[in-house]
Order: structure tokens, then C-alpha cells, then sequence
């Protein structure tokens, strides 16, 4: 081995351990005993925004010891000596998805995994503690006046609101138009179409399905979101869409979109300008007060470049 090689290979063994040692991933000690107790802190700030409360997501409570050994819609979540045929663990690695915590990316360190597998391995022991000390501001969780909205603030709203349906297995089996919202990236995602328009809150089906702009209204068969939380998930698109890092989502340029809504004088749809062209298909000659359905695709800008218009 000439010296070159053995610099870079010992400088990855340096990059390697400072990477284990800050994401934590160091093993867990031979015989440390892990308890409910020790696991409480790390529900109460990853897990009790969605997993608590009447509207828990799954309805799954993970709240308190009495609520975490009962389980959610399925049953138990954790089996007592079988780490690796308890859900919450195929949740937590994600080999079943979609993968807890939802807002993750991060997800828990292999660490924490591994403590929540020892605790399900040596007969899940509880300790002292009962239930999780939820802090106030985690529920729910609200960002403060000038602080950014991001995917952290607005997930626990499509945990407890949405995801029902919009999964998987969800209550109507398939999640409705194959959308989920289980996830950052299943909200954001635009193979098919795109629902959510980084900057553009009126070019988002989804702003104006929960304002009742389009129809049916969202959640389906309500109740409805609060004004507040309406608002909230408007500021989170108009500033971005940004993730649970803070990070803005890039604008799917030529992604295909499907809107609904009120058509407006001069081509627009409650105030969201089209750009209608020469290739556009007008149907069942549309006017001013019509409802109406809107085919096209994300031009640059984010402008909706109409190729289909239809009275409804
Ligand atoms: C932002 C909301 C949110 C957070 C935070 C969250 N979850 Fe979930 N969780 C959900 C949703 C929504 C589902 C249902 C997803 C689906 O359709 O499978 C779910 C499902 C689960 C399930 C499967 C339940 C079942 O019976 O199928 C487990 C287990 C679970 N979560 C554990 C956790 C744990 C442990 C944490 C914290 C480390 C966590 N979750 C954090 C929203 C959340
Ligand atoms: C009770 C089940 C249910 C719940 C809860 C629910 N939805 Fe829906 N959602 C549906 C159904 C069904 C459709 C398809 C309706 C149609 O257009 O005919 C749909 C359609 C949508 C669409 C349009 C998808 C597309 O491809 O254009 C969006 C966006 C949407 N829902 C968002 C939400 C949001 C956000 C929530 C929570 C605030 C929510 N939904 C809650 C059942 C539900």
C-alpha cells in the first residue's frame, strides 16, 4: 500500500467514527436494562404530536404505557420477547412503511432503536414513570410568530385529518386518486400530478380542497379543518413547502396539475390567472361563475399552462 492509500484510508476511518459518534449509533452496553421510563422522552418529542389523544393517528396512543401495549387499529404494536415481529419496530427501521416518525427524515438514531428492541426483547419493563409528560408547546405543536412554517408543523394536521384515507389500507382500502399523505415526500410527490405547488397556494389542489374551493371538500364528509389550521398549511405552502429541516421544495417544472374551482372574468380560477394558448381545449364553452375542472401543466414560474378546460 503506498502512503497516498493509506492516508485516505485512515482518513475515512477518521470521517466513519465521527459520523457514528454524532448520529449516536454506538451499540448498546451488554446487560443495560431499558425500561418504559428511559423510552418516554423519546415518545413525548417524536411521537405524541400525531400518536395522542381522540384523533391519534392509527389510533394508535402512544401516551402511556396502558396505551402503548394495547396498540392501534390493527392490535398490539409491540409483542413481549419478538423485537423483530413487533410492528413499532418494523416502523421504526422501516421495513414497514411508511416509516415512524413521519416527520423523519431524521429518523430515531440506531440507538434509540435499539433501545426500544431491548425493552420489547427482556418483556417490555416499565419502570417508574406511567405516561409520557407531553410539553405544552408539543400539542400541538404551533410555530411561533415569525418562525417559518415547516413539514414539522403541518404533518400532525394530515397524521390525525387525512391519513385515514389517504393511505394505504386507509378506511375507502386505496388511498383516494393514489394519493398519501403519510409522508413528506408522498405530499410533495409529482409522478402523476402534483397537489402541492411550492410558492403557489391557489395553484395547489390542495389549499383549495380543505378551503371547500374545490369539491368534494376536504377531509370528505368532514368536519372540517379549523380557520387556523387552514391558515397554517397556506403559509406552509406559500413559503415553500419547506421539509422538517427547513429546507424549500423545488418547483416541479412541467409536472402535470388537475384544479377545480370558480372561473373568474379574463381566464382565472378564484384569482389564479391561466395561461390559456392556441392548443387549449375549451369544453362546454365555459364562462364567468362556472365550476370547472382545469388539465394542464406547470410552466415556469410555476404558471399553469392550460391544456384542457372543462365546464363541470
Ligand atoms: C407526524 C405524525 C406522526 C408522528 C410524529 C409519528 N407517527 Fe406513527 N403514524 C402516523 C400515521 C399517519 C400512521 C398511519 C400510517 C399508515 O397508514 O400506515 C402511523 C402509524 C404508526 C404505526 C403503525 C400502527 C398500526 O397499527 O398500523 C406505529 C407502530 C407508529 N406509527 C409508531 C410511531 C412511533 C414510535 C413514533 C415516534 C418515534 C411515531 N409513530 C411518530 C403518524 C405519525
Ligand atoms: C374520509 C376519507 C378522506 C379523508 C379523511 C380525507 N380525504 Fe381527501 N379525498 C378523499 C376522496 C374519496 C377523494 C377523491 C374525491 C373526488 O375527487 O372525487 C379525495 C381527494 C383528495 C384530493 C385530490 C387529489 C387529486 O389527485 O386531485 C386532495 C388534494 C385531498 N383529498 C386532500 C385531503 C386532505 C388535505 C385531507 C385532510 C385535511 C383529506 N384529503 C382527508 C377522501 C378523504
Amino acid at each position: 500500500m503506498d502512503s497516498r492509500s493509506r492516508y485516505s484510508c485512515s482518513f475515512l476511518l477518521a470521517v466513519l467514527a465521527a459520523s457514528l459518534s454524532v448520529t449516536g449509533s454506538v451499540a448498546l452496553e451488554a446487560g443495560e436494562i431499558v425500561t418504559y421510563e428511559m423510552l418516554a422522552p423519546v415518545l413525548a418529542q417524536r411521537c405524541v404530536m400525531c400518536h395522542s389523544g381522540e384523533a391519534a393517528a392509527a389510533n394508535l396512543r402512544l401516551d402511556s404505557f396502558d396505551s402503548l401495549l394495547k396498540g392501534g387499529r390493527s392490535g398490539p404494536v409491540v409483542k413481549a420477547g419478538q423485537p423483530a415481529a413487533s410492528e413499532l419496530i418494523r416502523r421504526l427501521k422501516g421495513s414497514r412503511l411508511p416509516r415512524m416518525p413521519m416527520t423523519g427524515p431524521p429518523f430515531l438514531s440506531a440507538t434509540e432503536i435499539a433501545r426500544f428492541e431491548r425493552w420489547i426483547a427482556t418483556g417490555l419493563p416499565r419502570g417508574d414513570v406511567t405516561s409520557v409528560e407531553a410539553p405544552e408547546n408539543i400539542q400541538p405543536r404551533r410555530p411561533a410568530p415569525g418562525e417559518v412554517v415547516t413539514y414539522l408543523h403541518v404533518a400532525p394536521v394530515f397524521a390525525t385529518r387525512c391519513a385515514s384515507c389517504h393511505t394505504d389500507g386507509g378506511l375507502l382500502g386505496r388511498a383516494p386518486e393514489g394519493y398519501r399523505l403519510t409522508s413528506y415526500r408522498a405530499t410533495l410527490a409529482s409522478h402523476d400530478r402534483v397537489r402541492v405547488v411550492p410558492g403557489r397556494p391557489e395553484a395547489s389542489e390542495l389549499i383549495r380542497r380543505i378551503r371547500g374551493q374545490a369539491r368534494p371538500r376536504m377531509p370528505l364528509n368532514g368536519p372540517y379543518l379549523s380557520d387556523e389550521e387552514i391558515q397554517l398549511i397556506e403559509v406552509w405552502v406559500a413559503q415553500g413547502a419547506r421539509n422538517a429541516q427547513g429546507r424549500v421544495a423545488v418547483i416541479p417544472e412541467g409536472a402535470a396539475v388537475r384544479l377545480h374551482g370558480t372561473l373568474g372574468p379574463g381566464w382565472q380560477l378564484d384569482g389564479l390567472p391561466l395561461s390559456i394558448s392556441a392548443g387549449t381545449r375549451i369544453d362546454k364553452s365555459p364562462g364567468p361563475g362556472d365550476y370547472v375542472q382545469v388539465r394542464g401543466r406547470l410552466g415556469k414560474a410555476a404558471t399553469v399552462e392550460v391544456e384542457r378546460l372543462r365546464r363541470r
